[in-house]
């Protein structure tokens, strides 16, 4: 069955980026024993990623072990290539999202993890958003990047679960019903 999950944290106030792209807020809270929560056992589930190139860009400049053990699939009018140690593990894709799920779906790829604040609304907006995993971090950034804007029409989604993390972060769980 296709499926495509959104996995992402933001602030209370809703922004998965704050002003001038800051994620230090990611680590405001100490995670002494670093609790994944549920990062590992979202790269077991799934059979490949979708990311925007911003995104794509943010993850290769914090420089540490690539963190994906599932192939990563950027989308980008603008980059040509990917850097050599990522050959094998990162491809290149633009166009349609349709005609990008469908190449993907072909190589038998069909639970996906979608990233990127553009490319998780762009998603969203075609209607190819199955379940939404939000990791919530008690701050309010006041600015940045929004994990939602403006939809054509509403949509239902259905709690599956929601877990508390550390004592301080809400992680919720939702399947999106129908589109209004
Ligand atoms: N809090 C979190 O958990 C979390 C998670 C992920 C990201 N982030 C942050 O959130 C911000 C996301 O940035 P963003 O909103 O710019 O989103 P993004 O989705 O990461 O990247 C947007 C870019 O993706 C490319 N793109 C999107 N759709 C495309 C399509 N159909 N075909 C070809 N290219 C396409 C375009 O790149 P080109 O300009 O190259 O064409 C576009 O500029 C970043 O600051 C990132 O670090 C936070």
């Amino acid at each position: 069955m296709k499926k495509n999950i959104v996995f992402i944290a933001k602030s209370l106030d809703g922004y998965i980026a704050g002003k001038d792209g800051n994620l230090d807020w990611l680590h405001a809270i100490p995670n002494p024993d670093n609790d994944d929560m549920g990062f590992n056992g979202l790269m077991s589930e799934i059979d490949a990623i979708v990311m925007g190139r911003t995104t794509f860009e943010t993850v290769v400049s914090f420089g540490v072990e690539w963190p994906y053990t599932k192939p990563v699939f950027v989308l980008s009018h603008t980059l040509n290539d990917i850097p050599e140690h990522l050959e094998n593990k990162v491809f290149l894709v633009r166009g349609s999202l349709k005609e990008v799920l469908r190449i993907i779906h072909e190589k038998g790829w069909h639970t996906l993890y979608i990233d990127g604040g553009q490319t998780i609304q762009n998603f969203l907006s075609e209607g190819l958003i199955d379940e939404f995993r939000i990791t919530t971090i008690p701050i309010l950034l006041g600015g940045g990047t929004l994990l939602f804007g403006e939809l054509d029409q509403s949509i239902m989604l259905e709690h599956i679960t929601s877990k508390v993390f550390l004592n301080q972060i809400v992680q919720d769980h939702y399947r999106v019903k129908d589109i209004n």
